[in-house]
């Protein structure tokens, strides 16, 4: 069944998305959205946020998104049809019925899915008979083993161009020619286009048969023949093996794409289930699609001579644009001459495994390539690979994965090109650690500052957060317990926040309401006048709450917020430095991912308090449109 665009737009727009959520997830109001810790990745901050008006939610910190259809297939891993029907039902909306063309559709897509089926079961038990001698002894050379042929409903089409078409009859011609089973040939009787031919079924996500791959037995061209698009088949939107590899990949924690069916087939006999191929074809954008919904970081595993190379290149390029935070492609190169079949016959499971310990990462395989493209030898030459660097980094749409790897080509420009230190060796999974790049600093370093930094508090932040507890006093009560546990560093910074949070607490013993102007006459009185009106002044800081006049809910709300986050960061980066560190001394996949995920969070709070300078601005273009 289809349903039109305009009755899922009605249904998103019946549903409350922030309800929906809510079932499950604990939201809480911020601003205008609503936020919460985010159930699609593990975190202790909320960086979650659902947005009603717009009918999204977004996790700033493992960048899930979607709508509420895709809530209920991503969170509660429905298929499309029943999210529909669940939400529909929630809405009171009735569903559309099936128009008669979609049914007829369906009906005949049905009786192909059965051809299909049925043409499986022929060719198992042809290779399974008396004209199946030639093929199985073709299995046997090659060591798969009758159970893995049997695992993979492997078949054997006769040397004929009528036996399949007799066994299928009950089918008629048409429909066996519209499966791709048959050849028609304009005024020509049709007939099969499998003969002699190892047969190897192409199954859809559901696992359901909807094309074959032939191999020949002998020499002979092609080596392999595949089913042509058709209804149910379509090449570039299909990965053989992935309704068994996704399951598998899931368990393993990698998904694994290899060039050849033969591959796919080995590996799973040497115990690696976790491997997909795409059909004789460069990997298609909605395959990348797919693979990313099983695994963060697929792993392309291509032969080493130069047309698997070509492919792997070929893949990094299409799948830039499509990058997001966390989400990637590492690569394994087979040896010269091997693809992963040769390696397993060779060297069992366990010689593959020790390739895939060491993937090599996008940003390394772009390098690589860019810098072996062209000589180096002058400024002109080494400015084009400057260019082309900066233009494969203008390809990805994430801006910040983007501006990521334009940071990261440009450090390795520098340090490629600086004759006196070491070139740029690649990170290499337990050879060379990560580490952070230098601190970003910006602005003089007063000793002050400097102290404040020690203590892992945001200096400028913390300035922000004071003025704003000095615009709104009666913040700090309800704040007490963060700000007393948050030792600023010594300072006058350090004296006046102690100061103002003394005369809150005395405040408070009083039950007055303390308000700004009364404060700062305090504070002027105990010689911190100077400091307090200078950093009421501070019109540079770029807060709804250290703004004079604005929306005071929405600027406590973001106070809040602010607060939060300069409580968050030194924890954050404790914890990244840790970690890092771990992972230096020794690492494991368990420092690593913990790495990993820290670097993510420290992104999410980035983002945050990004977030809240755009509070301010759009506060302030509200308040010049009111003007
Ligand atoms: P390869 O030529 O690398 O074959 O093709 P292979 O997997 O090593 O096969 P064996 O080991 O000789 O049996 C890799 C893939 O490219 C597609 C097929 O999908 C194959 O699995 N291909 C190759 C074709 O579609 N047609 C061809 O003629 C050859
Ligand atoms: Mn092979």
């Amino acid at each position: 069944m289809s349903l039109s665009p305009a009755f899922l737009d009605e249904l998103r727009a019946r549903t409350s998305l922030s309800a929906l959520i809510g079932k499950t997830t604990k939201l809480q109001k911020a601003g205008r959205e609503m936020r919460g810790c985010c159930p699609f990745h593990n975190e202790k901050t909320p960086s979650f946020y659902v947005n009603d008006d717009k009918g999204f939610y977004h996790c700033f910190g493992c960048s899930a998104h979607g709508d509420a259809i895709r809530w209920m297939t991503d969170q509660r891993g429905l298929p499309f049809m029943d999210a529909v029907k669940e939400l529909a039902q929630t809405a009171g909306m009735e569903l559309p019925a099936m128009d008669r063309q979609s049914a007829a559709k369906a009906e005949r897509a049905k009786g192909l899915h059965e051809a299909m089926t049925d043409a499986a079961t022929w060719f198992t038990e042809q290779l399974n008979g008396l004209a199946g001698t030639e093929a199985r002894a073709l299995l046997d050379r090659r060591g798969i083993s009758a159970e893995t042929a049997r695992t993979f409903d492997m078949g054997f089409a006769p040397d004929s161009r009528g036996k399949l078409k007799t066994a299928l009859k009950d089918y008629g011609d048409p429909m066996l020619v519209e499966s791709g089973m048959l050849i028609q040939v304009e005024g020509k009787e049709p007939y099969d286009r499998f003969r002699g031919r190892l047969m190897i079924p192409i199954r859809d996500a559901r696992g359901r048969t909807i094309a074959f791959g032939g191999r020949i037995l002998d020499q002979g061209e092609p080596k392999y023949l595949n089913s042509p698009d058709t209804p149910l088949f379509d090449k570039g939107r299909t990965l053989y093996n992935l309704d068994r590899a996704a399951p598998a990949a899931r368990k393993a924690d990698r998904v694994l794409v290899v060039e050849g069916y033969m591959d796919v087939i080995a590996l799973a006999q040497a115990g690696i289930g976790e491997a997909v191929a795409p059909l004789g074809t460069a990997l298609t954008e909605h395959q990348l699609e797919r693979l990313w919904r099983i695994s963060d970081v697929p792993i392309l595993c291509f032969d080493g001579d130069a047309a698997g190379q070509k492919a792997a290149l070929r893949a990094a390029h299409r799948a830039l644009p499509m990058l997001a935070p966390g989400r990637s492609l590492s690569f394994v190169t087979l040896p010269q001459g091997q693809d992963p079949d040769d390696l397993v016959k060779a060297g069992g499971a366990a010689a593959m495994e020790k390739l895939l310990a060491e993937p090599q990462p996008l940003v390394d395989r772009l390098w690589q390539a860019e810098l072996a493209a062209e000589p180096l030898d002058t400024p002109e030459q080494r400015a084009g690979l400057k260019r082309r660097l900066g233009e494969l980094a203008a390809g990805i749409a994430d801006a910040s994965v983007r501006s990521e790897y334009q940071s990261d080509f440009r450090r390795r420009c520098d340090t490629h090109f600086t004759p006196q230190r070491k070139p740029f060796v690649p990170f290499q999974r337990g050879k060379q650690p990560w580490r952070p790049g230098p601190a970003i600093t910006s602005g003089p370093v007063t000793s002050e500052a400097k102290a404040v930094r020690d203590s892992g508090i945001d200096p400028v932040l913390a300035k922000a957060v004071l003025a704003g507890l000095i615009r709104h006093p009666a913040e700090i009560a309800r704040h007490m317990e963060v700000l007393g546990s948050l030792r600023l560093a010594d300072g006058a910074l350090g004296r006046l926040f102690e100061a103002v949070v003394d005369l809150a607490l005395e405040d408070k013993r009083k039950a007055n309401a303390l308000d700004s102007a009364h404060l700062v006459t305090i504070l002027a009185r105990s010689g911190f006048g100077e400091v307090a009106t200078d950093l009421l002044r501070a019109d540079a800081m770029p807060y709804t709450f250290t703004q004079r006049l604005g929306d005071e809910a929405r600027a406590r709300e973001d106070l809040d917020e602010a607060i939060a986050i300069l409580i968050a960061r030194p924890e954050v980066d404790a914890q990244l430095a840790q970690a890092t560190q771990a992972m230096q001394t020794r690492f494991t996949d368990e420092a690593f991912e913990r790495q990993v995920a820290l670097v993510k969070e420290k992104q999410a709070l980035e983002m945050r308090l990004a977030n809240l300078c755009q509070s301010n601005e759009d506060a302030r273009s509200l308040g010049s449109e009111g003007n």
